[in-house]
């Protein structure tokens, strides 16, 4: 790497702690962060250990920021008593919350907007080259002004030159294929701290998945806070999603390409027959709808009626053989009924969702739900919401589950399950409770040995619960 003037003055490789809040988009900038500080010779620690500890933060909802809040809180106290620490606020609370942070938290030393991570590194070794009394920002400009071309054209270099080899998995990956959103849900905070939506050109993503799949990483997910929105324009001619995953398919040895999130009113049916044709792409549709009731959807900016999202789900039914839905839901949006709420309830028992989020509504300041609706659901019905909804979910995911049972699924071992995981080593490496995913997502658990992990297998679905299907091994494929 190259020394700058300012990394000559800087003598020490930092031990870093890097946190992450939130969702797939936070968990990929993670990813290349920790890549970008090895590469700057930093090495990667646990908080304790740590000269220097990051939270890579998530603004969704209130609850997520409080989370990050109280971590500085005790990064202050630990400062006040002595601990030689720099602080580091990166994403989504960077963007949104940074004169917050500036007036309520004097121990953070450096600010990073999700726009400007290739300016990370500098921002910490400026912090440690004694200039930690300065606060360090890096912010992305607001939507009203210009875009900062260069930074993006910084960004796509982050995620264009990724060491394949970093990772997490060795056979699973996320490739972003778009920024930021143009949606504008009412509640929503991510098109004003994630920017204006922003597609990246089809070859360069090409190149990574290539590049990925080549590393062993067979599984790759396709990333984008609405992924199916993605449209790259050259002159007159657009490349559209359904476009995108024909043009990915082929890349010889990806043996599963998934995507997430969807958003219901770009889901076309090229998207579908594409899900169809193409064998590699999964089953598997994130397509959130917040909201059963027409009157919550209209209040949320959705775009979209209760009638039309359950054509798409029908249309996708119909076209794509075993498709399996995940949702997400809001209770609680200002002036829901329980009339509304019933209509989500009533949603969750058409659709059949393998799993839903649901999300008690958290007004975010800026959008134009907190400015103009009144928060009005009080917080004891919102609970009451949030857990009929979710008992509903169990009971459609029980019997969404049990359909599977005997029947044999492809499963991608991802390793120990998480019970093995808090047990004491099994006796012979041959006898642990294993875990996976099947093509539509299903987390499947069986026995076998650990060397299965990141493997391919056959398994015969024998038992299943609200969130999981139980199996023995078949074949090793
Ligand atoms: N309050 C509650 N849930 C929210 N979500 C987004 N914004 C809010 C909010 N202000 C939920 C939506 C979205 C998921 C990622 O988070 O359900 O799909
Ligand atoms: Fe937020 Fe709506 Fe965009 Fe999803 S589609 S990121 S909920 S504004």
């Amino acid at each position: 790497m190259v020394c700058s003037g300012l990394r000559v003055e800087f003598s020490l490789l930092m031990n870093i702690y890097l946190e992450t809040f939130g969702c797939q988009m936070n968990r990929l900038d993670s990813e290349l962060i920790a890549e970008l500080l090895r590469v700057g010779g930093h090495t990667m620690t646990d908080s304790a250990a740590a000269d220097v500890v990051l939270y890579n933060t998530c603004s969704v909802r209130d609850h997520a920021e409080q989370k990050v809040y109280s971590r500085i809180g005790r990064d202050a106290k630990a400062k006040a008593a002595g601990r030689k620490l720099i602080v580091g606020v990166v994403g989504c609370m960077a963007q949104r919350a940074k004169a917050d942070l500036r007036r309520r938290c004097p121990c953070v030393d450096l600010i990073c907007s999700p726009g400007q991570l290739h300016r990370l590194v500098g921002l910490i070794e400026a912090a440690a080259a004694g200039k930690a009394a300065k606060l360090h920002i890096a912010s992305d400009p607001g939507r009203a002004e210009p875009p900062d071309q260069e930074a993006q054209r910084l960004l796509e270099e982050v995620d264009r030159t990724r060491n394949p080899l970093a990772a997490p998995s060795a056979s699973q990956a996320f490739v972003r294929v778009m920024r930021g959103c143009n949606k504008f849900c009412s509640y929503c905070i991510v098109p004003f701290v994630r920017g204006a939506e922003h597609s990246r050109p089809p070859q360069p993503i090409y190149e990574e998945v290539k590049k990925l799949v080549e590393a062993g990483r067979s599984e790759i997910t396709l990333i984008g806070q609405t992924v199916n929105s993605y449209c790259y324009r050259q002159g007159d001619s657009a490349v559209r999603f359904g476009d995108l995953l024909e043009f990915l398919s082929p890349i010889a040895d990806l043996r599963r390409l998934r995507f997430v999130t969807s958003h219901p009113v770009d889901f076309d049916r090229p998207i579908l027959e594409a899900m169809r044709d193409l064998p590699n792409v999964c089953p598997y549709i994130h397509v959130p709808p917040q909201s059963g009731s027409d009157a919550m959807l209209a209040a949320m900016n959705r775009k979209y009626t209760r009638g039309e999202y359950d054509t798409l789900i029908d249309a996708a039914r119909e076209i794509v053989p075993d498709v399996v839905f995940a949702g997400d839901f809001i209770v609680g949006f200002p002036g829901e009924t329980e009339e509304d709420h019933l209509a989500s309830a009533e949603l969750i028992r058409r659709t059949s969702y393998k799993n839903s989020f649901v999300f008690k509504y958290s007004p975010r300041p800026g959008t134009q739900a907190a400015k103009k609706l009144a928060d009005d659901v009080p917080e004891a019905v919102k609970k009451h919401r949030n857990n009929e909804l979710l008992a509903v979910q169990r009971e459609v995911g029980l019997a969404h589950h049990r359909s599977y049972v005997g029947r044999s699924v492809e499963v991608l071992v991802t390793g120990p399950s998480r019970r093995c995981d808090k047990q004491p080593a099994p006796a012979t490496a041959d006898s642990m409770q294993l875990m996976g995913r099947s093509r539509g997502d299903h987390i499947v658990i069986f026995d076998g040995p650990r060397s299965l992990t990141d493997q391919y297998i056959t398994i015969k679905i024998t038992d299943a619960n609200d969130l999981t299907l139980f199996g023995e091994m078949e074949e090793l494929q």
